[in-house]
């Protein structure tokens, strides 16, 4: 069995408030754990039995099999980001996987509606690729620190400020922000975006909004100079390299994974760096004895059912963003068909530009791989 250990800074630990949230809520909904609920949904507690007590289990199983028949029902898909919490993630989770692979599966799923078990920008990005799609975000109010640190109003003020270069946009990021952009990029492939579009162009200066630390991170492995904007993560900004060194004085040979979005003097001193989905490529093909994932708290659950035996540290961050799409409010948006994602078609059709253009660049076999312990360069930032 995976263990967890819970090692500060420490966010709450994830059972007891999540399960009693469900349990108050699939009793409101006048659902209930009887002999047809548990016997319908056995076999996904198998699947999270490493990290969800039997104790929890009676509080979701209603919600999910009640969630999973309504799928059925409505012609759904739900699309679970791999910061949905394991309940989510391994139980109602029809796709699974990091930004980039959600938007591929947004522009391919022949469902008639999309749940995005992610935060408001992903449901935009899955309506733009499939505009004649429902597409619901279970809460409105799943935002991300990163789409709100920029406008397209911004954008249009830096490329005037910096005519001829192009600029490469985050998927983290508003519609309206794609839309003034060259190509988009996610933390998979962002290399490959800016080196690609550099020569596409003929230029050795790019434009990369809105992620500070992920466009440092990018400059560190190239030599196409980055022109960078302020925006940061809230999760992944309070990780820092003197927490790398507590954690390796505390867990001896522990392996130190860390997502693109943390500070360059991390990525310096930790010994992996990638995408959610390289994160856990990594652990399944490295089977490390034990390992910290730096990056949101639910990554090292949903990781740990693919990887019994592997010890995880979690030095956990939740995304108050992502932790706001829970069993109930999945629930509530297959019921009352809410809430739909909109975008004006003129901007969903710029936008679409965007990131047709980065779905175009030679997909690759895995993500890839951020390179560690490379001194961290200066950017220029508007
Ligand atoms: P990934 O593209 O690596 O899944 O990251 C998305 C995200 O929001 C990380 O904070
Ligand atoms: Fe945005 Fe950070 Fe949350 Fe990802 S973890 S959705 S980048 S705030």
């Amino acid at each position: 069995m995976a263990r967890i250990i819970d090692a500060g800074p420490v966010c709450e630990p994830r059972t007891s408030m999540g399960a009693f949230g469900a349990l108050n809520a699939a009793q409101a909904r006048g659902l209930e754990y009887n002999d047809r609920v548990k016997a319908e949904t056995a076999h996904l507690y198998e699947m999270v039995k490493d990290v969800v007590t039997p104790m929890e289990w009676p509080a979701y199983a209603p919600l999910i099999a009640a969630i999973n028949k309504l799928k059925g029902q409505r012609d759904a898909v739900i699309l679970a980001h791999n910061y949905m919490t394991p309940e989510i993630f391994a139980c109602v989770g029809d796709f699974r996987g990091d930004s980039l692979q959600l938007a591929r599966e947004a522009a391919n799923t022949p469902a008639r509606v999309i749940v995005q078990g992610g935060v408001h920008f992903m449901a935009e990005t899955s309506k733009i690729l499939s505009p004649d799609k429902i597409v619901l975000i279970p809460d409105e109010r799943a935002g991300c620190s990163l789409a709100s640190s920029i406008t397209g109003a911004d954008v249009r003020l830096i490329k005037q400020r910096f005519p001829g270069l192009p600029v490469v946009t985050y998927v983290n990021t508003s519609a309206d922000v794609k839309a003034e952009s060259d190509i988009c990029c996610t933390s998979s492939n962002a290399v490959q975006v800016v080196e690609a579009v550099a020569k596409q162009w003929g230029v050795n200066r790019v434009i990369m909004i809105p992620d500070e630390y992920l466009a440092r991170n990018v400059a560190a492995m190239t030599n196409i100079k980055i022109i960078a904007w302020h925006g940061k993560c809230e999760v992944h900004e309070q990780f820092s390299a003197a927490d790398v060194v507590e954690l390796r004085d505390a867990h001896p040979g522990v392996m130190i994974l860390a997502h693109p979005e943390c500070p360059p003097d991390v990525l310096e001193v930790a010994d992996y760096a990638g995408s959610t989905a390289a994160l856990a490529n990594y652990v399944k093909k490295n089977n490390p004895r034990k390992v910290v994932l730096l990056t949101e708290c639910s990554m090292s659950d949903n990781v740990a059912l693919e990887n019994p035996g592997v010890e995880f540290v979690k030095p956990c961050n939740l995304c108050p963003h992502m932790k706001r799409i829970t069993l109930e409010a999945i629930y509530d948006a297959l019921v009352e068909m809410k809430y739909e994602v909109h975008i004006d078609p003129i901007i969903a059709k710029e936008a679409k530009r965007a990131i047709d253009a980065m779905l175009a660049l030679p997909k690759t076999e895995k993500p890839l791989d951020f390179e560690v312990g490379r001194r961290a360069v200066e950017v220029e930032l508007v």
